[in-house]
């Protein structure tokens, strides 16, 4: 596969199989994070590779409690008002029971930390694409950044007071016949691009 096949076959990858990832495919998509550009070469994202299934269970528990507690409005971001609802009832599985689940940190006070955690992202996502494992961005742990809750349990997996939570990525292998991920992306409207000369 090659990077523009790899890139346009990218899908979310929302149903996992209960089958553990091999270390050398994590090994290579962490490393794929670690060759990301960073703003000012600044390479501040800290990558927490969590596996544990206890770790994770206790992750959804702490997100189910978290967005329980909130309220919304009109005006709350669509994705938020359902992790909201779910949450209410129950119901909520924000990682899909991915094996792992990659949670990203950068420094607070790096003005490109969102930025950079972007590209290690999109570089992780292509990477497990290419090694035949879905993966989906997962963005609670980012809402969620400033709970004492989720920042005491990570502060013990080595997320530090200084770091930001960017978000984090759900990875494993797609719970599908074939046990390939979905390559055939939804028709996706085109961006808007102006040329200039
Ligand atoms: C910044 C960002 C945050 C996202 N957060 C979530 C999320 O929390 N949960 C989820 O299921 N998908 C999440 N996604 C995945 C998007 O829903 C998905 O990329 C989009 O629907 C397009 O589908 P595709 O990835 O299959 O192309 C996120 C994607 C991005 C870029």
């Amino acid at each position: 596969m090659n990077t523009l096949e790899a890139i346009a076959t990218r899908c979310s990858t929302r149903r996992f199989a209960n089958r553990s990832v091999e270390q050398e495919k994590l090994d290579a998509i962490v490393t794929a994070a670690g060759q990301a550009p960073s703003g000012g070469n600044f390479r501040g994202c800290h990558l927490v590779v969590i596996r544990d299934a206890k770790v994770l269970n206790h992750l959804a528990e702490i997100a189910t409690e978290c967005f329980a507690e909130m309220t919304y409005d009109e005006n709350t971001y669509q994705s938020k008002k359902n992790s909201i609802n779910l949450s209410r009832k129950g119901l909520y599985e924000f990682y899909y029971h991915a094996p792992v689940l990659i949670v990203v940190a950068d420094q607070k006070s790096h003005p490109n930390a969102m930025a950079d955690s972007a590209c290690a992202l999109e570089n992780m996502m292509l990477a497990a694409n290419e090694l035949d494992l879905g993966s989906c961005w997962i963005n609670q742990m980012h809402w969620l950044e400033e709970d004492a809750r989720l920042r005491d349990y990570l502060e013990q997996f080595g997320i530090t007071k200084e770091e930001t939570i960017t978000g984090s990525l759900a990875v494993g292998y797609a719970d599908r016949e074939d046990g390939l991920p979905n390559r055939k992306p939804f028709a996706k409207a085109p961006l808007r691009v102006d040329y200039v000369g």
